[in-house]
């Protein structure tokens, strides 16, 4: 029910001032971010001013500063006929000052625990910085790596994701929406962008329904569990309706099925799009058909502010739904308390204090080396030792500033960054034990660069070689068709390895990579994704032993780009590959259908051991829970943290199941030698999945279980679900 205040606001209101609060717009009157949307709509900071005079704004995006924002505000409360203040949004997704590792990144450390304290400190810097609202968490499902914004997401399994959505909207909102640091979370982008055909972007997404539910609408129902009050719709159609126009998706589940009480953002001019898509005929058709579908605010178009007044006043769309819509815009604003204090989070004092605080580099490297995976340690090559060893630093990103944030990061202070030559001269006892070589360009050859880096791997003990992607390749409408390394980087592997020094591969990457060659045989390999400011001394860290990498994969790698999509929790088909027969099963001429690092996978600097997984029962009552215990045991010489992880099979269904599914997952942490019982509890909703009919539940019968360290580890033990009342008939619930 909204408040007295907001009704009679609301009764006050014009029509063209009740279209003006679903208005969003970039916002030209404070420094603006780096180009991250094509044009469209263009204005200046003056006709912005005018049209926050006029009331013709609910929201500005993408600027940053408490001064310029206090100015845009007081035209707002003071100047406007109704006083009603603007909510500041922005891009601010893994970092604003302070840099994050990439959420994909941050996903791999398997802790939502450090995802929730990132998010908040990245919020304690966005609202000291003139900023209310945030457009994240990103809480897409990608399953095809050749699409660009598995990045900004977490990984490929919807329970990774759901923990990690409801993390950040944690982190970012804070206790308490109306407190000066509370930053309000997006969920976005609603819904099944994960899913765009062949990776491509903006790419159509043909979809079953039980998959959009099971896989895709989870995340967002954990977001909104968390208190997010607001979603971004996608560019994407989902089965030939578009996203931003759905009315199945923004009205009749979002608001008939889950009662989301908050407020509907289009993506960036989403409803204009639905001319391109061939949905709406024009700019009044567009807006009518996303409005009626759901949608409250729209992004940039105008096409709200130049249609809605003529469709309502020829009945086309109701006032009681505009009013709808307003009064959740209204409801969003005072929720964060604009109305008693529009001032709040434009404080320039608090900026200045805020422009750079210390514990926020400390938790941004701690969040960089548990973020770090390590797929291979041949030999035991790291860790490396910080004195008596000549260590030749390789590659284009060993000395490169220029790509240490990843995608999405808008509000950097690119000053405090911590290259990777930073961090390893940082943590040697002797400077001189480090020779650094680019090697090549990020791209392309560089004259002269790999005989050097040949002559500097000949004269080192061990070269630490760092490759990846550029920070431009992943992000959106970053699609690539082959998710590989650049060509001039291979070659530098290639002619490093050669030399037969030892070799470690550092990546630096914002999606799974299809690694060959030199490459994928070197002796170790470690996945740093986009580090953010303290990419340096996380990675050094890491590179040392001072920290054991604890980092799981959140997304399978691949063996070749061809496999694309490739993901762990895949049906297992009429034909599954036999380790005996491999003719006429589900596999390519080349190689086998499997991944080159499964989901889950990543090592430590010791080892761990798993016990049997022991059920409570073999025979679960419908009603009832079971509990799995196992023990592991930390097998090596070293502390370490162990990611373990609970999946079952569901073995016979009304819908064919995947051959795994990840139902839980707990990082602990072990001395040399010792053990824990790690329990997990498991109870029919746990097996839920939408059937044919499209009904949600679980189904008696026989499942398998494992308690592993990744997708593809351990002996399975047996259980099954009886149905209800013991009779094993499987009423569904
Ligand atoms: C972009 C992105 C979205 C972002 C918005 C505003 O196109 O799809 O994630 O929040 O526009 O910049």
């Amino acid at each position: 029910m909204a408040s007295s205040r907001i009704e009679s606001l609301l009764a006050r209101m014009t029509v063209e001032e009740k279209v003006g609060q679903l208005g969003v717009f970039a916002d030209m009157v404070r420094p603006f971010a780096p180009e991250v949307n094509p044009e469209a709509n263009v204005s200046n900071a003056e006709q912005v001013l005018q049209q926050v005079r006029e009331g013709r704004v609910g929201s500005l995006f993408n600027g940053v500063g408490a001064e310029l924002g206090r100015q845009i505000q007081r035209v707002a409360v003071e100047e406007s006929r109704l006083g009603i203040p603007v909510i500041l949004a922005a891009d601010v997704i893994h970092g604003m000052r302070t840099v994050f590792p990439i959420p994909l990144g941050e996903a791999a450390s398997f802790e939502p625990e450090l995802a929730e304290r990132t998010a908040r400190a990245t919020a304690v810097e966005a609202t000291a910085a003139g900023i209310h609202w945030t457009y994240a968490p990103a809480v897409d499902i990608a399953r095809d790596q050749r699409w660009g914004r598995g990045a900004e997401g977490a990984g490929e399994d919807v329970v990774l994701g759901c923990a990690f959505a409801a993390a950040r909207v944690r982190g970012f909102q804070g206790g308490d929406l109306r407190a000066a640091d509370a930053l309000l979370a997006t969920p976005k982008h609603f819904a099944a962008y994960g899913a765009v055909a062949a990776g491509m972007e903006y790419n159509t997404v043909d979809i079953a329904p039980q998959t959009l539910r099971d896989v895709h609408l989870p995340p967002f129902q954990a977001a909104f569990a968390a208190g997010a009050l607001s979603v971004m719709t996608s560019f994407n159609d989902i089965n030939g309706v578009p996203a931003s126009a759905n009315r199945e998706l923004l009205t009749e589940i979002l608001r008939g099925e889950w009662n989301f009480p908050g407020v509907v953002i289009s993506d960036y001019t989403a409803d204009m799009e639905l001319i391109a898509h061939g949905y709406a005929s024009d700019a009044r058709d567009a807006t009518r058909k996303a409005f009626l579908a759901g949608m409250d605010m729209s992004m940039q178009s105008g096409f709200f502010a130049d249609h809605l007044p003529a469709l309502v006043e020829d009945g086309e769309v109701p006032v009681e739904a505009l009013d709808a819509a307003v009064r959740r815009v209204l409801e969003l604003k005072e929720a964060i308390g604009l109305f008693d204090d529009p001032y709040r989070s434009l404080d320039p004092a608090r900026e200045a204090d805020a422009s750079y605080l210390p514990a926020h580099d400390a938790l941004a490297r701690d969040a960089a080396r548990r973020s770090i995976v390590l797929l291979k340690n041949e030999g035991a090559v790291l860790p490396l030792r910080k004195a008596g060893q000549r260590i030749a630093l390789v590659g284009p990103f060993a000395r490169d500033r220029e790509n240490i944030e990843g995608c999405w990061t808008l509000f950097g202070d690119k000053s405090r960054y911590v290259t990777l030559e930073a961090g390893l001269r940082a943590a040697l006892a002797d400077e001189a034990l480090l020779a650094v070589e680019p090697g090549c360009g990020l791209e392309e050859p560089l004259d002269g660069g790999i005989d050097a880096a040949v002559a500097a791997a000949r004269a080192a003990d061990v070269v630490v070689l760092a490759l990846g992607e550029p920070q431009r390749y992943s992000g959106e409408a970053q699609s690539r068709t082959e998710i590989v390394l650049p060509a001039a980087q291979q070659a530098l592997a290639e002619a490093v390895a050669a030399t037969d020094t030892p070799l470690v591969v550092l990546l630096r990457n914002g999606r799974a990579l299809a690694l060959h060659g030199a490459v994928r045989d070197a002796q170790a390999i470690a996945v740093t994704w986009f580090l953010g400011t303290q990419t340096g001394h996380g990675v050094a860290d890491v590179l040392f032993g001072d920290y054991s990498p604890s980092a799981r994969l959140p997304v399978s790698f691949p063996l070749a780009s061809g496999q694309q999509p490739l993901f762990y929790n895949h049906p297992r088909t009429g034909r599954p590959e036999l380790p005996e027969m491999k003719e006429f099963k589900a596999r390519w001429r080349e190689i086998p259908d499997a991944p080159l690092y499964p989901f889950g996978h990543g090592l430590g600097y010791t080892t761990f051991e798993y016990g049997v997984p022991s059920p409570s029962t073999g025979r679960l009552g419908w009603d009832e829970t079971l509990t799995v215990t196992t023990t592991v045991t930390n097998t090596g010489a070293v502390a370490g943290e162990e990611v373990v992880q609970l999946y079952v099979h569901d073995r016979v269904a009304s819908r064919v199941r995947p051959v795994r599914e990840l139902k839980a997952f707990r990082k602990i942490a072990l001395q040399p030698g010792e053990s824990a019982q790690v329990a997990f509890t498991l109870d029919r909703h746990a097996l839920a999945f939408t059937n044919p009919r499209g009904e949600y539940g679980a189904e008696p019968g026989l499942f398998d279980l494992w308690v592993c360290a990744d997708a593809l580890a351990g002996e399975a033990v047996q259980f099954e679900l009886l149905g209800s009342g013991d009779s094993g008939l499987g009423i569904r619930d």
